[in-house]
């Protein structure tokens, strides 16, 4: 089983030889991302098995967003106020194909929840947002427990009561 590591995005990653089966992603990490971090737009944290910190394994983003109380499931919008409400979104989150169907997609998304959680005790969010950007996105967020926002298939929540401890 390999184990990871994961910490915030650095120079010493190799960002080129990345490739997860979506050519937005890749291009994402390869050339954008560290430009986004600069500009505080994002941060972007990666994973790297223990024995090669300079392999490219995973990564996800995490920035401030906020979601309209028209746009939240009818449940959720009925326990908050009547104006946009603050939420972190997963801009993004992929997994290099080697590494795939191995449980690391779900060890980054545990994580992103868990900074999330930890961050919200100093600002708060009412949930997590991420867009999925086609259906095998949006079936591993179900899997997870994110619900679809209303006439917005493709954008899911986690409601703040639902990360993990
Ligand atoms: C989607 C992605 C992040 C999943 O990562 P992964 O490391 O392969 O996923 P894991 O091995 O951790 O799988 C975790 C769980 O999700 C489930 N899962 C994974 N992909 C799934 C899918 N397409 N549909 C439904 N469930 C899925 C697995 O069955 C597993 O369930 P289990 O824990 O009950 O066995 C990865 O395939 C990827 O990067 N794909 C390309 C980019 C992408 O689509 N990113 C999504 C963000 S826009």
């Amino acid at each position: 089983m390999t184990i990871y590591r994961i910490r915030s995005l650095d120079g010493s990653v190799e960002v080129a030889a990345f490739s997860c089966g979506s050519a937005p992603l890749d291009l994402y990490i390869r050339r954008y991302a560290s430009q986004d971090v600069r500009r505080n737009v994002a941060r972007a944290f990666i994973a790297t098995p223990e024995t090669d910190s300079r392999r490219l394994a995973g990564f996800f983003t995490l920035s401030a967003g906020s979601v309209g109380c028209t746009e939240l499931p009818e449940s959720l919008a009925r326990k908050l106020p009547r104006y946009p409400v603050p939420v972190a979104l997963i801009g993004r989150l992929a997994v290099d194909s080697a590494f795939q169907q191995q449980g690391l997609g779900s060890i980054l998304l545990a994580e992103a929840c868990h900074k999330v959680a930890q961050a919200s005790a100093v600002l708060a969010v009412a949930g997590i947002v991420v867009d999925a950007k086609d259906e095998t996105a949006a079936a591993f967020y179900r899997h997870f427990g994110f619900v679809p926002l209303p006439g917005q298939p493709n954008r899911f929540l986690l409601p703040a009561k639902q990360f993990p401890a």
